[in-house]
């Protein structure tokens, strides 16, 4: 490009001076359990699409807050420019108020993005190339017991049978082919996550481990 008038958009975030790890399963799987062991050990700060979808749904004065309610009801996937910023301000605001140890490159963990290819190419074209893909895997039956399981107590909209049963669909035909797609890329870690917490903590530690992932 060196000769061109064009100037070629780069992420707003370069990878010399963040680290970007996604982490994918499907619904119910552990990832936000697991993100939480994650931040305390390795120093990522994490970062939840959903969470953050879900913070934007009641903030007063959004413009996506219902759209945002009926695609989360419904398990479809929010469209990406919405998501995507969110994360991308989401990360420079974390920046901006914790800025990681001198010498060091700040960790993101981004739990349960990308959900779809498109989201895949633009935050990756746009906000940061990742580094890494933590992916959980777990069959729907153990996924649903514990999602079931979890909508007693946790007041989402989403953890009934009925959304349980579109999210995995969503999953299965929009997910999933992410995974498939980085994996091509020999970018994943994947993690049987069907044992204990504890068990399938120690195996992310020897998979990220492995890769030259150190804890902090
Ligand atoms: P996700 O973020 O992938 O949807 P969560 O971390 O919220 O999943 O876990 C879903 C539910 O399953 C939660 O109620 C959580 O306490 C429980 N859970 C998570 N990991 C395990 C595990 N390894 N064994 C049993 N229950 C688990
Ligand atoms: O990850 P979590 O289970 O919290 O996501 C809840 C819902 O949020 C998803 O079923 C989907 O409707 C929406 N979502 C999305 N795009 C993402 C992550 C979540 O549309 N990348
Ligand atoms: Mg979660």
């Amino acid at each position: 490009m060196a000769n061109s008038q064009e100037t070629p958009s780069s992420p707003r975030f370069s990878t010399q001076e963040v680290t970007v790890v996604f982490f994918l399963g499907g619904p119910g799987s552990g990832k936000g359990t697991q993100s939480a062991n994650l931040e305390r050990d390795y120093g990522f700060v994490h970062l939840s699409a959903g969470d953050l979808l879900r913070a934007e749904q009641v903030r007063e004065g959004s413009q996506y807050g219902e759209l945002i309610r009926n695609y989360i009801r419904e398990g479809k996937i929010v469209p990406m420019e919405i998501t995507v910023a969110l994360l991308s301000n989401a990360m420079a605001d974390s920046l901006a108020a914790t800025p990681p140890p001198a010498g060091t490159k700040a960790r993101f963990l981004i739990d349960g993005f990308p959900r779809k290819l498109d989201q895949a190419v633009f935050f990756e074209d746009t906000v940061c190339p990742s580094e890494l893909v933590l992916f959980l895997d777990c069959p729907e039956e153990v996924m649903e017991s514990r999602l079931l399981k979890r909508g007693e107590t946790s007041g989402r909209d989403d953890d009934n049978a009925e959304s349980i049963r579109k999210r995995f669909r969503t999953f299965v035909d929009t997910s999933m082919p992410v995974v498939d797609a980085f994996q091509a890329q020999n970018k994943v870690v994947s993690v049987k996550a069907t044992g204990s917490v504890d068990d399938v903590y120690a195996e992310i530690k020897s998979g990220i481990q492995a890769r030259g992932l150190d804890p902090r």
